[in-house]
């Protein structure tokens, strides 16, 4: 490690969570029981995988906290906001992911994460009713209030650093619109004109994020972060972006399968994925504006990894549709079914079927840890705006598509991506190609 320039991770890491829901109280107990040798944090990228260093003779395979200085999970000090007030306990008990006996020996720690007032509209998703919900005057004073609640939590617990991560629902979809989002000027002073059509929530907890100095993590799909307005926030408080939305279950399937089809040249005529899903998650996808800004994200991944444009014999015309449906008896374990419709030798047709039986939070738990200590990584490194080699976690990739750059959504370019950051960021050469 002697040769990594990143400052060290001193202090505590202060992770404020916007959502206390089932991805975020199943992270929380994951990290709380770890750090009681309770549980494994299985998936975990920063707690198991080991990259190669150097080449050649001198080539030797290390974890991340001995390339870079990662955030110990021992100095974590969780916080969140959420519309409804139970505890980051109750949340977890009503949520049902996990199983009374894994959370009730972190039972006093997750009591005392009570969550802040959230800075919530209703118009953004409609079937949620809580009544833990700030009053504001307009979108700018939402911002402060946010801003003020960050600057309390450092005071209270001492942390040295912020990172703020939102795991809350998907909010409805909101168009990137050049003349509010374009530019930090325009978004400011459509905050204070209290533009609720273009100004959601979420970006009130990005922008307040990043103006008190904290990293901002977008694990839904929302547009947030990802207008030219913050990549010029985050550039200007010399803050790491990242986002959006987790990449799970089909899509994270879907992002290392493409690839099989690509490399061996095989054509694609359709490929139809579906989804039961019973939790709130679910039922906030259910209403359909909220389950646009999924879909725009989900939808994303298949089109920069079989490119019509690159083979016009193999990938011309699929089609490509995605679809969630609320169904409450499953709760959080959603079944995806992917159908994928190929073609080989001479044009003749064949098929794949992928049925996922999955647990979405458990899932979305070990991203969460990942992201919220690589970006806190990111930052000590010095690195600000779109933090790409995250690309590897996360749905739909952010990417400058006002300069026509095209995401990295092939999950093993994504790795090499990954790897050679923390190369660089270690001090390491960064050697392999993304191709
Ligand atoms: N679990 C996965 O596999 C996965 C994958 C990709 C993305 N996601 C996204 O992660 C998010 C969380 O998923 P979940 O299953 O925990 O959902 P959840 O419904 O259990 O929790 C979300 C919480 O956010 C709260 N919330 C909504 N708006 C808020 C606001 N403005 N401020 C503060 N709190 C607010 C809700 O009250 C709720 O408690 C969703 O947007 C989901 O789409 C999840």
């Amino acid at each position: 490690m002697s040769k990594s320039n990143v400052k060290p991770a001193e202090g505590k890491l202060g992770v404020l969570v916007v959502g206390l829901g089932a991805v975020s109280s199943t992270f929380m107990t994951g990290v709380l029981m770890a750090r009681k040798g309770l549980a494994k944090p299985v998936g975990s990228m920063t707690q198991y995988d080991k990259i190669r260093v150097g080449k050649g003779a001198d080539k030797k395979y290390l974890k991340y906290n001995e390339i870079v200085p990662i955030a110990d999970l021992n100095d974590i000090v969780f916080g969140a906001w959420d519309v409804y007030p139970a505890n980051a306990y109750e949340s977890a008990i009503n949520c049902e992911v996990l199983k009374e006996k894994d959370i009730n020996p972190v039972k006093d720690e997750l009591e005392k994460i009570v969550p802040m007032k959230a800075a919530f509209d209703h118009n953004y998703a409609k079937r949620l009713d809580g009544d833990n919900v700030k009053t504001v005057k307009d979108r700018w004073d939402m911002t402060e209030q946010i801003r003020e609640d960050i600057r309390r939590f450092k005071k209270e617990t001492g942390v040295d650093r912020v990172v703020v991560l939102w795991a809350a629902s998907t909010e409805v979809y909101v168009p990137v619109d050049e003349k509010v989002h374009g530019s930090l000027a325009a978004l400011e002073a459509a905050m204070k004109a209290d533009d609720k059509e273009h100004i959601a929530p979420s970006m009130c907890y990005a922008y307040a994020a990043l103006k008190e100095g904290a990293p901002f993590i977008m694990g839904a799909p929302n547009t947030t972060v990802d207008i030219p307005a913050m990549w010029e926030l985050s550039e200007q408080t010399g803050m790491p972006i990242a986002g959006k939305d987790f990449k799970t279950g089909q899509t994270l399937v879907k992002s290392g399968f493409a690839p099989i089809i690509g490399t061996r040249c095989l054509g694609l005529s359709g490929w139809f994925s579906t989804n039961i899903l019973g939790n709130r998650d679910g039922l906030v996808l259910d209403e359909p504006a909220n389950f646009r800004t999924k879909e725009v994200s989900k939808l994303s991944t298949l089109e920069s990894i079989l490119v019509p444009e690159e083979q016009p014999d193999l990938y011309t015309d699929y089609y490509h549709k995605v679809r969630i449906n609320y169904y409450p008896p499953r709760n959080d374990n959603k079944e995806g079914w992917d159908n994928i419709d190929i073609f080989g030798w001479m044009g003749y047709p064949m098929q794949i079927k992928i049925n996922f039986l999955c647990r979405d939070s458990i899932l979305a738990a070990p991203l969460c840890l990942d992201l919220v200590l690589l970006s806190d990584l990111a930052a000590r490194a010095g690195r600000h705006g779109i933090q790409r080699f995250l690309s590897f976690f996360l749905k739909s990739p952010m990417h400058d598509y006002t300069k026509g750059e095209v995401p990295v959504n092939h999950l093993f370019q994504q790795y090499v991506m990954l790897k050679n950051a923390l190369r660089e960021m270690g001090g390491y050469e960064a050697d392999e190609e993304i191709d």
